[in-house]
């Protein structure tokens, strides 16, 4: 008898019991947060900001991979080596459990931790949260053909929402895992929150696994955000052309520069698009008007790097212990592994299971 297995164009047939996708963005599931009012908030204030999250369309998702790809772009490849060879390590200490991935992208470096678990015999159990549902579809169909025994249920939405909404599990623990130093593109007061919803979704003695780019000269952090093949500059221009479309919009990218250094002060890299000139835009479906002056700036990003001591403080306020650390030789990058101890977050409003997939 010969068993086959399914190829790419029979993938939909094949895999609908391996995998449920959930779009949190449905106006009938939350309130949405896609109505722009972030946009105009942060185009109507002294220091114009677009928040972060928009340089993640469908589009920006894939130039974002063009970036972990780069020479410059060293935290990717460090954060990998670091997986590869501590991935076993992880699933030896967490055991069985649920894997849910904070912005899982292209997945790329989850096969890393799944072969560690699979290896150990375990049955990979994976919810993946991304904004990008295109991405977040392409990468789960992917990895179905890759781990036969996988199942997915994926949630699009912000990671706010995603925690919130989490199903309820079918394995006694899970880790929750943020990786790519993504938290550096939030604020410390959100990314507190970000502690906070994590804890909350989760139960005491459970995982959180986290990535952090840490602090470096700038001599190798600039050219990592200010590429020589102008990828970097492209995923910033990107987010205009995202607004435009989102919301009838009429940002001209030639009218914008890329502009990104690092400030040793804060510890971050900081992403600005500079207006090279007087210009008026319109986003007609926010009914926002806003005014440029020569030389203006957008704030797209920051990127902010970690000092370990620092980080294992912040942790430990909200109830978080790190059980190991990893680095590279170079101390460029680090990979914690903490487990919930303390259930801080009881004291504040408790987290809702909902269980969407029944
Ligand atoms: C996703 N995030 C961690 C990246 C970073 O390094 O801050 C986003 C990025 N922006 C420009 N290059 C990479």
């Amino acid at each position: 008898m010969s068993i086959s297995f399914p190829t790419a164009n029979q993938e939909s047939a094949t895999y609908p019991e391996r995998l449920q996708i959930k779009h949190l963005s449905d106006p009938n599931v939350t309130a949405s947060t896609n109505d722009g009012s972030d946009v105009i908030a942060g185009l109507t204030q002294e220091q114009k900001t677009i928040p972060c999250h928009y340089l993640y369309d469908d589009r920006g998702s894939e130039i974002f991979e063009q970036i972990c790809e780069l020479p410059e772009y060293y935290p990717t490849r460090t954060e990998a080596k670091i997986l590869r060879e501590n991935g076993s390590a992880i699933a030896q200490t967490t055991g069985n459990c649920e894997l849910i991935e904070l912005g899982s992208g292209s997945s790329a470096k989850t096969r890393l931790l799944f072969d560690a678990y699979q290896s150990l015999g375990y049955p990979l159990h994976y919810i993946p949260i991304d904004v990008s549902a295109g991405m977040l579809e392409a990468s789960a169909k992917e990895l179905l053909r890759e781990y036969p025994t996988l199942q997915i249920r994926g949630l699009v939405g912000t990671y706010e929402q995603a925690l919130q909404h989490l199903p309820s599990s079918p394995l006694p623990k899970r880790m929750v895992f943020f990786l790519g130093s993504s938290l550096g593109n939030f604020a410390p007061k959100q990314c507190q929150e970000i502690f906070q919803e994590v804890t909350n979704a989760l139960n005491l003695e459970d995982y959180f696994l986290l990535g952090l780019d840490l602090q470096k000269s700038k001599d190798i952090l600039e050219p990592a955000y200010n590429d020589s093949q102008g990828v970097t500059a492209e995923f910033n221009y990107n987010l205009l052309d995202h607004l435009n479309r989102r919301f009838d919009g009429n940002f001209n990218r030639q009218n914008f520069q890329h502009w990104t250094f690092y400030n040793s002060e804060l510890g971050q890299i900081e992403t600005y698009l500079r207006s090279t000139q007087p210009q008026t835009v319109q986003l007609k479906a926010l009914d926002l008007t806003v005014e440029f002056g020569e030389g203006e700036t957008i704030r797209t990003e920051i990127s902010r790097k970690f000092n370990l001591q620092q980080m294992e403080q912040e942790l430990a306020q909200e109830g978080l212990k790190i059980l190991n650390t990893w680095t590279d030789p170079e101390d460029w990058f680090a990979l914690l592994l903490c487990q919930v101890k303390q259930n801080i977050g009881s004291s504040r409003p408790s987290r809702a299971i909902h269980n969407f997939y029944r």
